[in-house]
């Protein structure tokens, strides 16, 4: 028996980093890029993990604790125990590729992760594990063992494949108990690009800065957090009413919001400006910053000219996406 699974890759809309601090944001799923697992049955004894993609082979047992494929497999079957069932230890193959480009905000971890705990709950028949919900909670699980305090964004838009309103819970400041998520659908589809900057941005520099720039400061930087939730709050609004002008100019003031937050780069900023000049409706970066993505809204008549402007501005790649369109 085979089962497959995918996860889509995914770019944050409006919040990052304030997220962290107890405020809102808003992810979108990107359904051009996926992460998938496929599960066989096998006449080996043990889990044999298969990356093709980065030609790595690996058995379960001999991978560390901490391998990423490992870790989310661990975390599925810890979860997949029962009292009266012992941890089970199945003959399998897994297989997991991926288009989703890695390190640069686009969810990529989240998304393997997520597809490899479906497609195993699902070939597994537990189909408790396989909801949105609980692919969510144990992706978050293993998202917290590479990546330490995750507001758990990332995790959540992979599993659930829609556009979310998040807020977390247990913040250092907004603390609450319960996370706050709403799947929504935009009034218009959302038409974006998605230009990389090139540079390997991992999330976790970006988000220890922020913090020690809150501890140090947090008079200056509680306001920028807050004021960042007021966005993304306005931002929900203008999205279900479809008032695209208004999403993009919410966009342009979250963009120096992060500005101010430290996060943006010479690089992104180019690219956020390139797009403007080009007839974005807005731009700002996406994700953790100082490099990775940043995203620009166009209508479907400026596409073609924003890309181009955002390849002259350097732009390694440029995907295009479009948010609300039958998801
Ligand atoms: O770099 P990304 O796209 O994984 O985004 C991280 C988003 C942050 O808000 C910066 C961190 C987080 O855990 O939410």
């Amino acid at each position: 028996m085979k089962t497959t699974a995918s996860a889509p890759g995914k770019i944050i809309l409006f919040g990052e980093h304030a997220v962290v601090y107890g405020e809102p944001a808003i992810a979108a799923p990107v359904h051009q890029v996926t992460a998938t697992a496929v599960v066989e049955d096998a006449d080996h004894a043990g889990i044999l993990l298969r990356a093709p993609d980065l030609s790595r082979d690996i058995w379960l047992a001999d991978a560390p604790a901490d391998h990423p494929l490992a870790a989310a497999v661990h975390t599925f079957l810890r979860a997949a125990r029962t009292p009266d069932s012992q941890l089970p230890s199945p003959s399998l193959t897994i297989t997991i590729t991926s288009t989703i480009p890695i390190a640069s905000g686009l969810g990529s971890g989240a998304a393997i992760t997520a597809a490899l705990i479906r497609a195993l709950a699902v070939h597994l028949d537990r189909p408790e594990l396989a909801t949105d919900a609980a692919v969510s909670r144990l992706t978050f699980e293993v998202e917290r063992i590479h990546h330490g305090t995750p507001s758990g964004i990332d995790n959540t838009v992979v599993s659930y494949r829609r556009l979310v309103y998040f807020i977390r819970a247990g913040a250092p400041i907004k603390a609450r108990t319960e996370q706050v998520l709403a799947l929504f659908t935009p009034g218009r589809p959302l038409h974006l690009l998605i230009g990389d900057t090139g540079l390997h941005a991992p999330t976790r520099i970006p988000v220890g800065d922020v913090r020690r720039l809150w501890e140090a400061d947090p008079g200056r930087m509680a306001p920028l957090f807050a004021a960042c939730g007021e966005i993304a709050a306005a931002a929900r609004t203008a999205l279900e009413a479809g008032a695209l002008e208004e999403v993009g100019r919410l966009m342009n003031a979250n963009h120096a919001c992060l500005q101010e937050m430290t996060v943006s780069s010479p690089e992104l900023d180019r690219l956020v400006a390139a797009a403007r000049s080009a007839g974005a409706l807005g731009s700002k970066l996406s994700g953790g910053g100082r490099g990775g993505n940043m995203i620009a809204l166009v209508r479907r008549d400026t596409a073609a000219a924003v890309s181009a402007a955002l390849r002259e501005a350097g732009a390694a790649r440029v995907l295009e996406t479009v948010v609300g369109d039958g998801d």
